[in-house]
C-alpha cells in the first residue's frame, strides 16, 4: 500500500490500487472486505466511515491483510470467514471457500417441493465447511441431515461451523465413504458439490485456489468426473426409490453427468444452469425397477416420484 494515505476512503482507494498492480481479481472488492472485518461493519456501511482516519493498529491490521490478498492468499481465508446463503462460515485452508453458485445447488434442493413433504433424511457428500449441510439444516429445521467428507480437516471446519450456526444437534459430520456410513434404500436425498476439475486443468487455475484451496477440493481425477461418477453409483445404492440426487457439476460436463446418471437408473434428468447461463447443477430421481435391477437392492411395490414440484425433476 502507498504511504500518505490518511482517511479510510483515501486508504481504500491505495489498497484497491496496490492489488490491481498485483492482478488480483475484484481488488477494490477483497480490500473492502477486509476493511469491513477489520471496522466491524457491514462493506455497503464502509462509505459512513471514508472520512474516518483509523487508528494505528487497525491500519496496520488492513495493510498486513492487502499485502496477504496481494501475495495470493484468498481473501476469505485472510478475514477466516465467507458469507453463504445468508449465513456467516469460518472458512480456512481445511477446505474450499463456499462459491456464490453453489447458492443454486442449495436453492434447487430447497425448491424441491416433494422433497419436504415429510422428514427428509438428506446426505450432502464433499461437505467441506458444511456450507450446504448447514444452510438446508437452517432453512428446513424438519430434515434429518448427515455431512461426509474424505478430509478428516474438512469435517472438523464443519463441525465448528455447525456449532457456531446452531445447528451441531441437528447434523451428524463424519468422515468417511457414504456406503460404510448410510444404510441402503434409506436416504431421500442426496446432494454433493464433488471435486470436478480435470487433474490436467489444476495448475492453470488462478493463484489463490491452486496454491491455497484444498487439491483434495478440486481434483476430479483425468476427466473430472471420478468423484462425481462415484456420488451416482453410491447414490443409486443409498436412496430409496424416488430419492433424488442434486449434484455441483462443471460447465462441460452436463451431458456426461446426464448419461452417468440415466445408466444408474435415474429418471427425469435435469441439467439447470446458473446464473451466468452455465450448466451448474445436475439433478434426478431414482426409479425403483431399474435400480432394483441394477443394484440387487431389494424392491419395494411399484415406481414412485410421480409427484411433481414447481421446481423440481
Ligand atoms: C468442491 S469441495 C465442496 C465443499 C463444500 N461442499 C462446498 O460446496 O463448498 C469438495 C469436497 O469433497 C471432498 N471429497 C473429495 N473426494 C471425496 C470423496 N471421495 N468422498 C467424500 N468427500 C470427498 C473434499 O475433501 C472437499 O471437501
Amino acid at each position: 500500500m502507498e504511504e500518505g494515505a490518511k482517511n479510510l476512503g483515501a486508504i481504500l482507494d491505495a489498497g484497491a490500487a496496490f492489488l490491481e498492480r498485483k492482478s488480483v481479481d475484484a481488488p477494490r472488492l477483497a480490500v473492502e472486505m477486509l476493511a469491513s472485518r477489520l471496522l466491524g461493519c457491514k462493506r455497503l456501511e464502509l462509505p459512513q466511515h471514508y472520512a474516518r482516519v483509523p487508528d494505528e493498529k487497525r491500519l496496520a491490521a488492513l495493510r498486513r491483510g492487502v499485502r496477504r490478498v496481494g501475495s495470493g492468499e484468498p481473501v476469505q481465508y485472510v478475514i477466516g470467514g465467507a458469507g453463504f446463503m445468508g449465513h456467516e462460515f469460518r472458512v480456512d485452508p481445511r477446505a474450499l471457500i463456499p462459491r456464490p453458485e453453489t447458492e443454486c445447488l442449495v436453492q434447487a434442493v430447497l425448491d424441491c417441493a416433494p422433497l419436504w413433504q415429510g422428514r427428509p433424511a438428506v446426505v450432502d457428500v464433499g461437505t467441506g465447511s458444511g456450507c450446504i449441510v448447514i444452510s438446508l439444516a437452517l432453512a428446513r429445521p424438519e430434515g434429518l441431515y448427515i455431512g461426509l467428507d474424505s478430509s478428516a480437516d474438512a469435517v472438523a471446519l464443519a463441525t465448528e461451523n455447525a456449532r457456531a450456526l446452531g445447528v451441531a444437534e441437528r447434523v451428524a459430520l463424519a468422515q468417511g465413504e457414504m456406503c460404510e456410513i448410510v444404510d441402503a434404500g434409506s436416504l431421500d436425498a442426496i446432494v454433493s458439490n464433488p471435486p470436478y476439475i480435470p487433474s490436467g486443468e489444476i495448475e492453470r487455475l488462478p493463484v489463490c485456489i491452486r496454491d491455497h484451496e484444498p487439491r483434495q477440493a478440486l481434483d476430479g481425477g483425468p476427466d473430472g468426473l471420478r468423484v462425481l461418477s462415484a456420488v451416482i453409483q453410491d447414490a443409486a445404492l443409498a436412496l430409496k426409490p424416488g430419492g433424488r440426487v442434486f449434484l455441483e457439476i462443471g460447465e462441460t460436463q452436463g451431458e456426461a453427468v446426464k448419461a452417468a446418471l440415466a445408466a444408474e437408473g435415474f429418471a427425469r434428468v435435469e441439467v439447470r444452469p446458473d446464473l451466468a447461463g452455465r450448466d451448474r447443477v445436475a439433478m434426478g430421481v431414482l426409479g425403483e425397477q431399474t435400480r432394483c435391477q441394477g443394484s440387487g437392492v431389494r424392491c419395494q411395490g411399484e415406481e414412485r416420484g410421480e409427484e411433481t414440484g414447481a421446481s423440481c425433476p
